[in-house]
């Protein structure tokens, strides 16, 4: 069995195995290089064998447990014919939404235009740097989806006034999204993903009264989902201030911590095993600060089923070096 599988379906406490949030990306020398000829990124996510060759470049450095693959949540809009381009130093800039469009399509048309994403999960999980590892699909969840799609670049720290004016397209795109979800979750495990982790990046957003109609239930019934295709799925509800409700209501097999999150709290009040927690920005600093407050997270939870990762993706600035020392001191800590 899998170390992360040891975690997630026996509990084991006695293993920390570790990955990273956006392991596969540029604070890589190696990615930097694939990028500067790949100037499109939908264009290179789609491309199998470099998705592929760059979902295993942490794996060839590093002592990973498991690749998550090189892909972007908002693949989803675009299988769905929305436009989606990466502006340098800006982040997403999606296109209008156009409910009729989105509508009319099926299903053939979307997996068609996504084909690659699978056949590069195809190639990782057959690989023999995955061996013994897991293969971690994933999605972004309704909410977030929902966010980028109808605010058309990432919304940093508020919504708009008027986001839930029209509550009829929100409802018909929670549905939609819901169908598309799952197709999309069903492709990736059909091609070799064996855990599936929600990224729920904006669900901090969200005012307390708004979480069950928006987060828990449409994730809800992606989990379920998930669960009943036999693979454990992780969710990662971030800055939420809650997340032992949504651990309740939502029920996924591991719930990913943010770094805001206490997680002595999270130990005390979280019985399903936890994964992440630490600031990506503490891998800025010296090793002394780094081993303190890695050694600080695997002292929290060595007693409970624990997946070292960060509390959001890793900074670009990242020396690779360091992340090595980090994967040396989980490894290492007794
Ligand atoms: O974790 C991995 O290594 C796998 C690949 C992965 C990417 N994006 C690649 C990527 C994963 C799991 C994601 C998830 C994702 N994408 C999320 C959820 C997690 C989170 O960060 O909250 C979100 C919100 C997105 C949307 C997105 N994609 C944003 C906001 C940006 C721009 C900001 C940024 O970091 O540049 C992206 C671009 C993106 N996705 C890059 C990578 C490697 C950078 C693209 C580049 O090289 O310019």
């Amino acid at each position: 069995m899998t170390p992360i599988y040891k975690v997630l379906k026996n509990k084991d406490v006695s293993i920390n195995p570790i990955w990273i949030m956006r392991q596969a990306g540029r604070y890589l020398p190696e990615f930097r290089e694939i990028r500067k000829l790949n100037p499109d990124f939908i264009k290179l996510c789609l491309n199998e064998k470099l998705a592929a060759e760059i979902t295993l470049q942490p794996l060839k450095r590093f002592e990973l447990d498991a690749a998550i693959i090189f892909s972007d949540i908002l693949m989803l809009p675009y299988g769905l014919n929305q436009e989606v381009k990466f502006k340098k130093n800006f982040g997403p800039q999606l296109g209008n939404l156009n409910l009729d469009t989105i509508s009319k399509l099926d299903e053939i048309d979307f997996v068609k235009k996504i084909y690659p994403v699978y056949k590069a999960i195809n190639l990782v999980s057959n690989n023999k740097f995955t061996e013994n590892k897991n293969t971690i699909g994933f999605v972004g969840a309704p909410w977030t989806l929902l966010v980028y799609m109808l605010n058309k670049h990432s919304p940093k720290l508020k919504l708009k006034d008027n986001f839930f004016k029209d509550d009829f397209l929100i409802n018909r795109i929670l549905i939609i999204l819901e169908k598309y979800l799952k197709l999309h979750i069903k492709n990736q495990i059909d091609n070799g993903a064996n855990v599936i982790q929600i990224f729920d990046s904006w669900a901090g957003l969200l005012e307390e009264k708004d979480l069950p109609n928006y987060v828990y239930i449409p994730t809800l019934n992606l989990v379920e989902y998930v669960k009943n295709l036999n693979i454990p799925v992780i969710c990662f509800p971030r800055n939420i201030k809650n997340y032992k409700t949504y651990c309740e209501v939502v029920k996924p097999d591991a719930i990913n911590i943010d770094y805001n999150i206490d997680p002595i709290k999270i130990c005390r009040d979280i019985k399903i095993p936890v994964q992440g927690g630490l600031d990506p920005k503490i891998l800025l600093s010296d090793k002394e600060i780094i081993k303190r407050e890695t050694i600080k997270y695997l002292d929290i939870f060595k007693n409970h089923p624990y997946i070292f990762n960060l509390g959001h993706g890793i900074l670009p600035e990242t020396d690779p070096e360091k992340v090595n020392y980090l994967i040396n001191i989980v490894k290492d800590f007794k």
